[in-house]
């Protein structure tokens, strides 16, 4: 009887996305699968077993032999958890870099749309509407000015007791929109059916009261 839909949501790099889709997905009743995390995790293990993101051959090998899975809103590499691990500025970039390698996006993306069919998801990136699922009944895309990125950022990391400037923090920023939005395969763009979301100046609450209201369930 329950019907299965898809929610996409994409938008640049501290736009809040993660933060709205956990909400959304628990008021909603439905997963939610973190991509970014999982170019995250892909980063953490070429960093920590030292395969260098030019060498194709070694990374196809890599990737053959990795696993990435969410259970409980932990995020699972080759069954460890690993979310702390991959929330750092150095696997913020390192996840930027893998996700420009073809193979990781083909391995990846593989994997999304195999969690997208099985039941209501959802799932936040850089191109999910655009790529992963096209035919998501709900596309939206979050938007914010990068300075606010920037200054929620910077926040998050003071929070965490991270030593980094905003002027540092505004400036990775700047680098990933750049590294998201030109890479050749699949860059960030917001899809032609997507509805706008500028989350500049409003607080969490109020983005997912309207993403709520565009899902309308
Ligand atoms: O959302 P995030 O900051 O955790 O994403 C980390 C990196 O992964 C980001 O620089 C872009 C990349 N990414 C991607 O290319 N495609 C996705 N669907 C999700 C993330």
């Amino acid at each position: 009887m329950n019907e299965i839909y898809r929610v996409a949501i994409d938008g640049p790099s501290g736009a809040g996305k993660s933060t709205i889709a956990k909400a959304v997905a628990k008021a909603l009743g439905i997963d939610y699968i973190d991509t970014g995390a999982m170019y995250r995790a892909i980063g953490y293990k070429m960093s920590s077993t030292g395969v260098d993101p030019e060498d194709l051959e070694a990374v196809s090998a890599m990737l053959e032999d990795t696993e990435i899975d969410f259970q409980a809103g932990d995020i699972y590499l080759d069954g460890e958890i690993v979310n702390n691990k991959i929330r750092t500025p150095e696997m913020s970039m390192m996840a930027s870099v893998c996700s420009q390698i073809p193979a990781v996006r083909q391995k990846l993306v593989q994997l999304q749309r195999a969690m997208g069919t099985r039941k209501s998801v959802i799932m936040d990136g850089r191109d999910i509407g655009t790529n992963v699922l096209t035919d998501a009944e709900y596309k939206i895309y979050l938007t914010a000015s990068a300075e606010e990125r920037a200054r929620r950022r910077f926040l998050e990391l003071q929070e965490k007791g991270e030593e980094q400037s905003f002027e540092s923090v505004l400036e990775d920023i700047r680098q990933r929109d750049h590294n998201d939005m030109t890479r050749e395969l699949n860059p960030l763009r917001k899809a032609d059916d997507a509805i706008e979301l500028d989350t500049t100046g409003l607080d969490i609450d109020q983005v997912v009261q309207k993403v709520l209201e565009i899902v309308g369930r």
